[in-house]
């Protein structure tokens, strides 16, 4: 018996990073796994291994949505759970941020996280034993520094969203926010290591645990928090930042 047996489960961003993992790690729990992500092909390089279909989605888009979640649905025989990985980084301040890029980050990380849930409640609420799990992040919670202003206030949004729709699908529908602290995957290659290859140590010391975390950690907290054995929790926001977000 493995801790997601028979469970129908779609993961948005699942091409990448937490998102990757997290299709691995369900699909080594007994999962079948639709794995979708901008482009097809890298969506289907990680579906094919781990027995799991692949679409193409923008989760910003409310038409693309649609048609992605109704394929992965038909095809895994209905849907039990949701992970929304999908999502874009900006590390502009305010000055730096136009209205462009404020609405797009907002379009990825909030509108396409709400498009994603509206498009797979019914078939969650219709399988009796739902969950979702929104990926928020730290800095949704308390910001690191100056800066990431769009990306910040995606982020609030994806956790006070989450628990409005804890109060909307409950009971049936579990739903609860994971905030991971800096994780080594492609989006924060580019600010976590210097040149040697170390962990930049202004990063690193906000952290108790003095380290970035690992992909596969955030997936197991969300792995958590989609089978049984959080069956109790709903509406909750988790950090998972090695201890960022309490000291
Ligand atoms: N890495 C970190 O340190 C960190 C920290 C806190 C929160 N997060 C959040 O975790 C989630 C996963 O991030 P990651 O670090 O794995 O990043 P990543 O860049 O490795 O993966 C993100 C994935 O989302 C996909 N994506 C982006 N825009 C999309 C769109 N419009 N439609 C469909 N797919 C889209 C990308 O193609 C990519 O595969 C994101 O929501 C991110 O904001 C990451």
């Amino acid at each position: 018996m493995t801790r997601l047996d028979g469970r129908r489960i779609i993961v948005t961003g699942g091409a990448s990073g937490i998102g990757r993992a997290t299709c691995a790690l369900f699909a080594a729990e007994g999962a079948r796994v639709a794995v979708l992500d901008r482009s097809a092909a890298a969506a289907e390089a990680v579906a094919s291994p781990i027995g799991g279909v692949a679409s193409a989605v923008d989760v910003s888009d409310a038409a693309q949505v649609a048609a992605a979640v109704a394929k992965a649905a038909d095809a895994l025989g209905g849907v039990d759970g949701l992970v929304n990985a999908a999502g874009i980084f900006s590390t502009a301040g305010l000055m730096e941020t136009t209205p462009a890029l404020f609405a797009q980050t907002l379009a990825v990380n909030l509108t396409g996280t709400f498009l994603m849930v509206q498009a797979v409640a019914p078939l969650l609420l219709a399988s009796g034993r739902g969950t979702i799990v929104n990926i928020g992040s730290g800095v949704g919670i308390m910001p690191t520094g100056p800066g990431s202003t769009a990306y910040v206030a995606s982020k609030g949004g994806v956790i006070a969203m989450t628990k409005a729709l804890a109060m909307e699908l409950a009971p049936t529908v579990r739903v609860n926010v994971v905030c991971p602290g800096a994780v080594e995957t492609p989006m924060t290659a580019s600010f976590l290591r210097r040149p040697d290859g170390e962990v930049d140590k202004l990063v690193a010391d906000r952290y108790a645990l003095k380290r970035p975390g690992s992909p596969e950690e955030i997936a197991a907290a969300i792995l958590f928090l989609t089978s049984a054995e959080s069956s109790f929790v709903t509406g909750v926001t988790l950090p998972v930042d090695g201890g960022r977000t309490f000291h």
